[in-house]
């Protein structure tokens, strides 16, 4: 499942493959996209949880006996980038109720085409927790790296982030793991690359407006 250092890529089964063929279809019902989207979200956020740091922590089972297990070292928070990371939030909220969520807005200036932050409100000790950024599609990497550049603003290590990534272009995922070697990246699908338009290709379009439904596709 690991591809470069920190870069993990789902395994590529049969069953994700039928998922993201699900999506990926440009008639896609928006219901289908959302349910099989929430789907391939649902794989990304346990193996993202997976990355994270586990003591040892033992139980006795009900047999009296003792089970020697673990737990998570560390407290959690997650980080969706607006707007499209929303869309994991519910998904996350279903793996690890009571997580703190916080939020960044990054969008792109209309003049000088760099990612611009609007807004974050972040916990205030989010520099003692382990940190979940989703942000599901990494492109240029330019909002990942504004974002993760937030992050560590607030004093939050890079060895302590996971960015949860649905779909990434090769030069988005270079330029990240390039600028934070640290940094953990978890992905379900890395696509040939960019189009001149800086869509993903063969890719799936804008993840956003399919998700939320800002586009007319026809459906309801
Ligand atoms: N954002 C999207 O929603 N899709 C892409 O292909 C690239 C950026």
């Amino acid at each position: 499942m690991t591809t470069g250092s920190n870069v993990h890529l789902l395994p590529q089964t049969n069953q994700l493959r039928a998922l993201h063929t699900l999506i990926r279809d440009r008639n896609a019902p928006r219901e289908d996209f959302v349910f099989y989207s929430r789907r391939i979200i649902r794989l990304l956020l346990e193996s993202a949880l997976d990355l994270l740091p586990f003591d040892k922590h033992e139980v006795t089972t009900p047999v009296g006996e003792t089970y020697h297990g673990l737990k998570f070292a560390s407290k959690l928070c997650a980080v969706p980038v607006i707007r499209a990371g929303e869309s994991m939030e519910a998904e996350l909220r279903d793996v690890h109720p009571g997580i703190r969520i916080g939020k960044i807005l990054i969008q792109r200036d209309k003049t000088t085409k760099l990612p611009r932050l609007y807004y974050s409100h972040l916990p205030d000790d989010i520099a003692r927790r382990h940190v979940l950024l989703l942000e599901p599609m990494l492109a240029t990497g330019g909002s990942a790296l504004a974002a993760v550049g937030v992050l560590t603003d607030q004093g939050v290590a890079e060895r302590d982030i996971v960015l949860v990534n649905f779909l990434a272009s090769p030069e988005g995922l270079r330029t990240v793991s390039e600028r934070h070697p640290d940094l953990k990246i978890i992905t379900s699908s890395i696509e040939d690359r960019l189009n001149e338009n800086a869509y993903m290709v063969p890719g799936i379009g804008d993840f956003g407006d399919r998700y939320f439904g800002t586009v007319d596709s026809g459906a309801a």
